[in-house]
């Protein structure tokens, strides 16, 4: 059997970035092309805010979200059409995308116990190497030895368009979206606890414009170099 610890053959990739920047995506295909493990933080804490709503839990109520975390059985696994958010055995994958949930997630994300939990989580899985971890501290706080850390970005109005294409349900109008997206990259910008910022060491790419195909390809680009300099 292969050790695959520490394996030096295996390098962790960190791809943080604003809201409908397009990292779940590429970062999806970044994993499939590298046959390495795709995990999106922010189905987690889509996941604790689902269930947080849930019980009526408030963002605020540290003590009450300490509690329903360690109660919280939160696994991401990959199903036939993409991958799958699981919540003690529960499957939220459509839930947790809602848009009650998305108004909502900046606000819990900023609960250090949260935050705290998570990211111990996600420190786990990213143990043995060969994780493509898509959120927005990755590459400052969870994971700040990553081999690979990219921060994506494309313009707000663009990242709304994109966002508004994915929503067959029109119960929202674009210049809504633009709005939701703007406060969302501001609270999460501005909370105290590792707030969305570039890494110093992270390649920024500006997707406006790109297709995913060529953010990918420039992504596997770097891992390439790396892979190659770490043999
Ligand atoms: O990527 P997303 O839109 O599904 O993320 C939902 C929210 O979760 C986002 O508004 C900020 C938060 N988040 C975070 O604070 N840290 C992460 N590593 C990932 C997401």
């Amino acid at each position: 059997m292969t050790q695959q610890t520490g394996d030096c053959n295996r390098i962790n990739i960190a791809i943080d970035g604003p809201a409908g920047a397009g990292k779940s995506t590429v970062a999806r295909l970044v994993a499939g092309q590298l046959g390495y493990i795709y995990i999106d933080t922010g189905a987690m804490y889509r996941a604790v805010t689902l269930s947080a709503q849930r019980l009526a839990i408030a963002a605020d109520q540290e003590e009450a979200l300490t509690l329903l975390l360690e109660k919280l059985d939160i696994a991401l696994i990959r199903g036939a059409e993409g991958q799958s958010v699981l919540v003690n055995s529960e499957d939220v994958t459509t839930d947790i995308r809602s848009l009650e949930v998305t108004r909502e997630v900046s606000y819990y994300a900023a609960s250090p116990s949260v935050r705290q939990v998570l990211a111990g989580l996600q420190r786990e899985m990213a143990a043995r190497k060969g994780v493509v971890m898509d959120g927005r501290d990755i590459g400052t706080h969870v994971l700040p030895d990553a081999e690979v850390k990219v921060f994506l970005t494309a313009s707000a109005k663009e990242r709304a368009q994109r966002r508004f294409k994915e929503l067959d349900h029109a119960d929202i109008s674009l210049e809504e979206l633009e709005a939701e997206i703007a406060k969302r990259d501001s609270l999460d910008a501005k909370r105290e606890i590792a707030p969305l910022i570039q890494a110093d060491d992270a390649y920024v790419l500006d997707s406006s414009g790109m297709t995913i195909d060529e953010v990918v390809d420039d992504i596997i680009r770097i891992c390439r170099t790396k892979l190659a300099e770490a043999k």
